[in-house]
């Protein structure tokens, strides 16, 4: 059967290019958000308006030594815990673990964007632990791509695997061992690719001909294939590949017909009632979940990020939907299925119950997931959590939009140690109540000095202090004219009247392991534009524009990393920052890679999701290279040392196929191993025209094999040392 030539229209997809991502990615993902204006219309200042309150260099590194004095590297206070401190590193304090510590594996060269494969280094090989449709919960039949239904799709592994953990099966083990639960996001879902063009998936014309409107059977196989999964996971032996386990006690998943617990401050707010949960307290499913974070507790946190474009706007408070980019139609249509995404009604809160941080304990598969109004309501990234010296927990957010802010939570409680069942109630209750407080970054240079080209101003380094700026302390609301109640719901605005920096789309805030530092992915922002007074480029966000082959684009295109260092305790309130990495091309003039020799990196560009290796070198995965005005590849993961002689080293570990955005690694360098998923791949396909055919590779002509697919699947893949067992190795 040819497909209609409007059956992709269903996506009213735009051929803009203001955005780096394929134009279906940004309908299905993101709502078009790049497309819109901004919708942080506040005036808060930038570094433009704030060199005035300046610390000089001199008075920065003072406070520097200070706190380099008073604290200690390392561990300590509770077991297997990160880092509780951070300090100031000189250059070449940890020798040894720079670029030449951890995983050894030489760089890949960058594939072009119609690579169809994972590539990854000589010496490793790859293999799929679990793809869209594979089956985990009893009932589920193997998978066929033209007979799936929504009650299949409830009992498969669903679409679009983001945030990835593989968690030691034992609560209280620090190795994964011989047995584990991955836990996996999925995000998103894209019937263009997903439903074969049939009348069981797609309305049809008078004519019989199948149109590009999904039927509610479709979007009935769309909710279910949303949100999380657990699946059990084995081995033989650490280094070796896992298998997942078709049934096991602890599979599970979670998707929008999910029961969660709405917790905290905000729980039972007349802001989250709706007239099908008068107790605001209780609420079906989780939508585009994209990163997330493990606790040190053992239990996985989800960002739930671009949740607007799944809510028809309700009417009720005009100025929050806007805030929060909730118009007057949806990417998804499930308002036709089900009220409460219309805005109707007795549901006008209903889109207040998403933008929230869940929590999964996958060792408890009966425990319900629970969302936690206490870390505020945003476009969730995702969450990453260390602890204080003193044990109190430290989640670290980003909210991925163009100008949008990072989040930091402390927890009121401490933790408690061990694994006992006391312990772990406990410790699943720190989420539930503390402060929260949001970034204000401050240059060091003078403004005149910031030109948007990337060029370093005059004092060698995109530096400067900062504060986390509060919003909620000691259950008390720090924002005029705000509850807590409402700073919690809509924590967007309170963020914009207490004078939050600006970012480019904040995304994954990770923490690491080594040092305590924070490093902050800025994706890119292509509303950053030169001689624009609100959004021009400042220190912290250097780059309102390009020049490459001769071409100048406007925008920051490629991204950058910040890392902020903690002025002691990371519960402090005060912080100095620099920027590691100012991404691209470093052929092109405006990149930064802390220094070394540009010579000696790969290119990378749209940093996304940030992970650790034991040994502390950071490792970034990017969403979206593939771009005629950027680097112009797939998407890929990339190592980069971030102290000693080896830091800024960015080397490429792998690069995934045609289509797809890097997602979830776990880099789990003492096993020699590393996890990534691979999203979207051939995102632009149909069908009945697939852009790829990761990672089964069914040949044209040839009947798949049960449970195959001629087509693309959202997998999580598994890299390893050796050969493989036939899925793998690069370029298949
Ligand atoms: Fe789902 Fe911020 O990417
Ligand atoms: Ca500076
Ligand atoms: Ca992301």
């Amino acid at each position: 059967m040819t497909i209609a030539p409007e059956h992709r229209s269903l996506l009213t997809v735009h051929t803009h290019a203001r955005g780096k991502r394929s134009p279906v990615t940004c309908r299905l993902k993101c709502n078009d958000a790049c497309l819109h204006p901004a919708p942080n219309e506040s005036a808060n200042e930038y570094f433009k308006d704030v060199v005035s309150s300046v610390l000089s260099r001199r008075a920065m590194l003072g406070t520097l030594a200070v706190a380099a004095g008073a604290v200690v590297i390392g561990a300590q206070g509770v077991d297997n815990a990160p880092s509780a401190t951070a300090a100031p590193l000189p250059e070449g304090r940890f020798p040894g673990h720079g670029g030449g510590r951890g995983l050894a594996f030489g760089a890949i060269d960058p594939q072009p964007v119609d690579v169809d494969a994972l590539v990854v280094p000589e010496g490793y090989t790859w293999d799929p632990i679990i793809r869209w449709g594979d089956p985990i919960l009893p009932g589920a039949r193997t998978f066929d791509p033209n007979n799936q239904s929504p009650e299949q799709a409830a009992k498969q592994f669903g679409y679009n695997c983001d945030y990835l953990d593989i968690l030691p099966f034992d609560v209280g083990d620090e190795r994964r061992g011989t047995r584990g639960l991955l836990v996996s996001n999925l995000e998103y879902t894209n019937p263009a690719i997903m439903f074969p063009p049939t009348a069981k998936y797609w309305e049809t014309d008078a004519a019989g001909n199948v149109t590009g409107t999904k039927n509610a059977y479709a979007r009935a196989i769309e909710r279910a294939a949303h949100g999380m999964a657990v699946v059990e996971v084995r081995r033989k032996a650490p280094g070796k590949p896992w298998s997942y386990q078709r049934i096991s006690p602890f599979n599970r998943r979670i998707h929008m017909d999910t029961e969660f617990v709405i917790d905290g401050p905000a729980a039972g707010t007349d802001l989250l009632k709706t007239s099908a949960d008068p107790t605001g307290t209780r609420v079906l499913g989780t939508m585009n979940n994209c990163a997330g974070g493990t606790t040190p507790w053992g239990t996985v946190l989800s960002g739930e990020e671009n949740f607007n474009g799944y809510f028809k706007a309700a009417g009720a408070n005009p100025a929050a939907d806007a805030r929060y980019g909730i118009g007057s139609s949806t990417s998804y249509g499930w308002e036709a299925d089900d009220p409460r995404f219309g805005g109707g009604a007795g549901f006008e809160n209903e889109s207040n119950r998403f933008g929230w941080i869940v929590e999964l304990d996958p060792h408890d598969p009966s425990a319900p997931p629970v969302k936690h109004t206490a870390l505020g309501r945003f476009k969730h990234e995702g969450a990453n959590v260390t602890l204080s010296r003193k044990g109190h927990a430290v989640a670290y957010m980003g909210d991925d939009q163009a100008f949008d802010y990072v989040y930091k939570f402390v927890s009121k409680d401490r933790v408690a140690k061990g694994s006992s069942r006391w312990a772990r109630a406990h410790n699943k209750t720190l989420l539930s109540e503390g402060d929260l407080y949001v970034a204000k970054f401050t240059g060091d240079s003078p403004a005149a000095e910031i030109d948007g080209s990337g060029a370093l101003p005059s004092d060698g380094a995109f530096d400067g202090s900062g504060e986390w700026l509060p919003l909620v302390v000691d259950g008390r609301s720090k924002v005029a004219g705000m509850s807590v109640e409402e700073v919690l719901v809509y924590t967007r605005m309170a963020a914009d009247k207490v004078g939050a920096t600006k970012m480019d789309r904040p995304e994954d805030v990770e923490i690491s392991p080594v040092t305590g530092r924070i490093y902050v992915a800025c994706t890119n922002n292509s509303g950053r534009t030169p001689g624009n007074a609100n959004e021009g480029a400042t220190e912290m966000n250097p780059r309102d524009r390009k020049v490459q082959n001769g071409a100048t684009i406007n925008g920051n295109r490629d991204g950058h990393v910040v890392e902020i260092i903690p002025s002691g305790d990371q519960t402090s309130t005060r912080f100095t920052w620099n920027l590691l990495l100012v991404a691209g091309d470093p052929a092109v003039e405006g990149t930064y890679f802390a220094g070394y020799p540009k010579d000696r990196v790969s290119p990378i560009s749209c940093p996304d999701n940030l992970a650790f290796d034991a040994e502390g070198n950071l490792w970034i995965s990017t969403d979206g290279q593939p771009s005629s005005s950027g680097i112009a590849k797939c998407d890929g993961l990339f190592k980069v040392p971030v102290v000693g002689r080896e830091r800024g080293h960015v080397q490429q570990f792998l690069s995934v196929p045609a289509g797809a955005e890097t997602c979830g690694p776990i880099i789990d360098s003492r096993d020699g191993m590393v996890y990534v998923n691979v999203q979207h791949p051939g995102e632009d396909g149909t069908f009945a025209a697939p852009q790829s055919f990761f990672p089964d590779y069914v040949a044209e002509g040839v009947r798949p094999e049960a449970g195959d697919f001629r087509g693309p699947r959202p997998t999580v893949v598994q890299v390893y040392r050796g050969k493989g067992n036939g899925k793998g190795g690069s370029g298949r």
